[in-house]
């Protein structure tokens, strides 16, 4: 057991626990397996009187047969349709993800705080993620309501009358990413529940620990076999998964190349539907009428928010050259300002959570420094053992790594342009598409330039960084950024398909559909008002 550091406040102390349980079935169950340490990248001193990694726990490497397991059990729930889950009136199916939310609510302290120590997310930052996958339910609710209320009616066409409703697809496996690990996995899986689905969910591979809280109430507020949560390696697990053939979406956040991995492991792939949220690099573009002091904050927030580990980050700055040197000295002066801290001091900069991390990002710095860039903020590449302190790297260029991979990190590189068809042409030519920050304050020259701009991304923010939220709005992206669109209410439709009833309009079928409405003989076809 570690012994912690006296500054550490009491209420963010841990101690190691194993998770050895997960959902299936309907039920809370042990693995009594392998398993293997979780540790933080927080440094903190050991029984030795060693300073490192702080071990948290240790978390279940569960197999092949607990994959096939979690099938199974989600195969039977759904029951190719006839299960209780896809059957159950929507306003049933409601009251289940109300009694768990009102669960997962009461473990808020104990997750914000695991999410503070296995990701090293700061501490406000830690509570937003918890609040805003909350709300993201208690929203998605009052979206299917909504959905429900638009079903609730009949059509008649060429007489023929119509009864119009979404229904689900069937089983879901869910795949969400390190940065997010509550926030982005929840935006999959609770659209693939209320809608009918049943589904299988793997957590990411950091983050996981935090999801031990929640398991009592997965397997406790839904039918049995409707939510079954697996731990391991994506390899052990989820391929198994993907192989059985039975999984109907494909709910992924994270890299492309996972998601290509598994889709091709599917015998059947134009079964296969894919809900993605995949790689980006966004890029800042600062005209010469940018307002400075705004676009320095914003850049800084966009740049290194989390480190930059998140998917929205802004990944590479196109600074024009009129406004260049202004720019660039406020912004490295802001940047060698910031602080790097414990989560719980709720600085920008916190530990970065992968190992490895501080090496790639020192790796993409050399790379960048021997084909002719500089470091231009003096603190920039400063090394610790978990962290590298943000290079601004100027100038970049095409032959350099940090132009074309997504650093995920603190290290920012910067081109500068003259003419705005280099960024344009740089964006167009890119692999990513998600979205694009642009600072300006001359509306003759952005007009042109966001008609042109929306056809490249799929998202442009006007004098502010790129960010998912609110989380009613759209989060898409072109090329290899995503497939699908999320949002509380497009996540509804991506995790359902549109399905009806459809009847000769003859007096038969209008009694026929009469009794069924007065007696509430059926869960699809019914026209009543949900609250
Ligand atoms: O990692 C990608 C997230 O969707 C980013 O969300 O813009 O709210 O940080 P955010």
């Amino acid at each position: 057991m570690n012994k912690i550091n006296v500054d550490i406040p009491e209420q963010y102390k841990v101690t190691p626990f194993t998770l050895n349980q997960y959902v299936c079935d309907g039920e809370l169950k042990t693995w009594y397996g392998p398993t293997t340490e979780v540790f933080s990248t927080i440094e903190t001193i050991n029984d030795e009187g060693v300073k490192g990694p702080t071990l948290l726990g240790h978390v279940s490497a569960m197999d092949q047969q607990s994959a096939l397991e979690a099938i199974a059990s989600s195969v039977k729930a759904y029951d190719r349709g006839k299960g209780e889950w896809p059957r159950m009136r929507v306003k049933d199916r409601i009251k289940c993800m109300e009694d768990f939310t009102a669960k997962m609510v009461s473990k808020r302290d104990e997750i914000v705080k695991l999410l503070m120590w296995e990701i090293g997310k700061n501490l406000a930052d830690s509570q937003k993620e918890f609040d805003r996958t909350v709300e993201y339910i208690y929203d998605t609710i009052e979206a299917y309501k909504e959905v429900d209320r638009e079903g609730a009616k009949f059509t008649n066409v060429g007489g023929v009358r119509a009864h119009i409703r979404r229904g689900p697809l069937g089983i879901v496996l869910c795949l969400g990413p390190y940065n997010y690990p509550l926030n982005e996995t929840f935006s999959l899986l609770i659209p693939a529940i209320i809608m009918g689905n049943t589904t299988i969910f793997k957590p990411a591979k950091l983050g996981v620990l935090l999801i031990g809280p929640l398991l009592e109430a997965f397997a406790t507020s839904f039918p049995k076999g409707v939510v079954n949560v697996l731990f391991g390696r994506g390899r052990e697990v989820a391929s198994p998964i993907m192989k059985s053939g039975h999984i109907d979406v494909l709910a992924l956040i994270g890299h492309s190349s996972s998601a290509i991995a598994l889709q091709d492991l599917h015998p059947n792939k134009n079964r296969l539907r894919l809900v993605l949220g995949l790689e980006a690099k966004n890029p800042g573009i600062i005209l010469p009428s940018a307002d400075l002091n705004n676009a320095v904050s914003e850049c800084i927030a966009g740049t290194l928010s989390f480190n930059g580990q998140r998917c929205t980050a802004l990944k590479i700055l196109y600074v024009h050259k009129k406004i260049r040197d202004q720019f660039l000295a406020a912004f490295t002066e802001a940047v060698d300002g910031l602080q790097l801290g414990m989560p719980w001091d709720n600085t920008l900069l916190t530990p970065l959570p992968e190992p490895h991390k501080p090496n790639y990002i020192q790796s993409l710095i050399d790379d960048a420094l021997e084909k002719g860039a500089k470091i231009i903020n003096k603190r920039g590449g400063e090394p610790s053992s978990n962290f590298i302190f943000p290079a601004v790297l100027y100038p970049v260029t095409k032959e350099m790594k940090i132009y074309h991979e997504e650093q995920f990190g603190p290290v920012i590189p910067v081109r500068d342009f003259e003419d705005i068809h280099l960024p344009l042409d740089d964006m167009a030519e890119s692999n990513y598409g998600q979205q694009v920050s642009v600072f300006g304050t001359n509306s003759e020259e952005l007009a042109p330039l966001i008609d042109i701009l929306v056809n490249l991304v799929c998202r442009v923010n006007l004098n502010s960084a790129c960010q998912r939220g609110p989380d009613v709005y759209p989060f898409t992206g072109r090329k290899d950024s995503a497939v699908s669109t999320l949002s509380v209410h497009d996540a509804l439709r991506a995790f359902s398909i549109r399905t009806f009833l459809a009847a000769k309009d003859n007096p038969l079928n209008k009694g026929i559909i009469n009794d069924m409405l007065r007696e509430r003989q059926s869960n699809f076809v019914t026209t009543d008002y949900i609250l």
